[in-house]
């Protein structure tokens, strides 16, 4: 295992994933430079950690074709981690050839899914990101790990929490600093949230777990929140709420970073976050997508506003 990033004076610690996860989804096409101007407003945020690109196969999500460019043209600010998903030793190399700072690799916990989104089993995948982290370590780039469908697969129902396990301690086994638990298709219910937790800190440092919700079922506010009491600190939100991922049907955004902001800022948790900053990015990327985003907090504070 690689050390966990250092805690800061944050309470919590929100990673953006609007850029990447947000938008790889989307059916209108963005210019280079408007997924350049998103990922450098979001830098005005007080966020630590933008997940900005994905180094996947372009024919698989177009949308992230020109992951290289918007890596090289963004204005990095000090403090912030700029990450990018990389699924394979192609997509490593491009990667750091694009300046990333950090990359994140992703495995799925039903045969199914692993099959729809990496074209490869789960015994594949996890050997595929063994190599992939070996050679990041190498370049000293940090590496953190995505498991998906921990809550409900689209394909196969049901996830059994022993399997969640496995694969996240094989994953921190490898060297992933970190691992993001995704309720990829918006699933999971409070209880169910916690009890995974609950299974998975029995075995695993809760400092080494994150949690992604995204919001199909209108649970994910009430996931983190049942979450919380048991010493997560790492959350997954997306400007906007935006996201999905194309291989998971029905799936809808991630849980919105003003929304996720609002609740904690409630609970008097410092997530070092700015609103109004982020208002300003809900509005640049909404205005460019044509579409309103899910974020229920700025569609309120955006009417107080006007
Ligand atoms: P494959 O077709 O089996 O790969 O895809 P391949 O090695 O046979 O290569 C096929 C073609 O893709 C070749 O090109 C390669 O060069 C190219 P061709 O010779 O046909 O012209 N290729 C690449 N091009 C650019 N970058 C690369 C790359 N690799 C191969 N890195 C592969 C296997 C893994 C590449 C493919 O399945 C893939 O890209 N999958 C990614 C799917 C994806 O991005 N899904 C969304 C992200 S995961 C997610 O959203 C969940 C998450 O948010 C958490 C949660 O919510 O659960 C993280
Ligand atoms: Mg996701």
């Amino acid at each position: 295992m690689s050390e966990p990033h250092q805690q800061s004076a944050t309470d919590i610690r929100l990673v953006e994933v609007g850029p990447r996860d947000g938008l790889q989804n989307e059916s209108v096409k963005l210019e280079v430079d408007d997924k350049i101007r998103l990922i450098d407003l979001l830098s005005e945020c007080g966020l630590q950690n933008i997940e900005s690109a994905s180094f996947v196969s372009p024919k698989w999500v177009p949308q992230m074709a020109n992951s290289s460019e918007v890596m090289t043209g963004i204005t990095k600010k000090p403090g912030i981690t700029y990450s990018v998903l990389t699924p394979n030793a192609r997509g490593l190399e491009d990667a750091l050839s694009a300046n990333s700072d950090e990359v994140a690799v992703f495995a799925a916990v039903t045969e199914t899914f692993s099959q729809r989104n990496t074209n490869c089993s789960m015994h594949e995948s996890l050997q595929r990101i063994e190599t992939v982290v070996k050679q990041a370590l190498a370049a000293k780039t940090p590496v953190r790990g995505y498991l998906s469908c921990v809550l409900g697969c689209p394909y196969e129902g049901s996830v059994n929490p022993d399997v969640v396990l496995a694969m996240a301690e094989q994953l921190l086994g490898f060297g992933c600093y970190e691992i993001s638990l995704g309720d990829t298709i918006g699933v999971g219910t409070p209880g169910k949230a916690a009890s995974l937790i609950n299974r998975l800190t029995a075995h695993v440092p809760v400092e080494r777990l994150a949690v992604h919700f995204h919001d199909t079922y209108g649970q994910a506010l009430a996931n983190i929140h049942a979450v919380l009491p048991l010493g997560v600190t790492v959350i997954d939100t997306s400007i906007a709420g935006l996201g999905g991922c194309p291989y998971a049907k029905g799936a809808s955004g991630n849980v919105a970073t003003e929304d996720v902001q609002y609740m904690l800022d409630g609970m008097n948790l410092k997530t070092g976050l700015d609103m109004q900053a982020l208002l300003k990015a809900n509005r640049f990327i909404t205005g460019k997508l044509g579409r309103a985003g899910s974020s229920r907090a700025a569609a309120a504070l955006l009417t107080v506003d006007d």
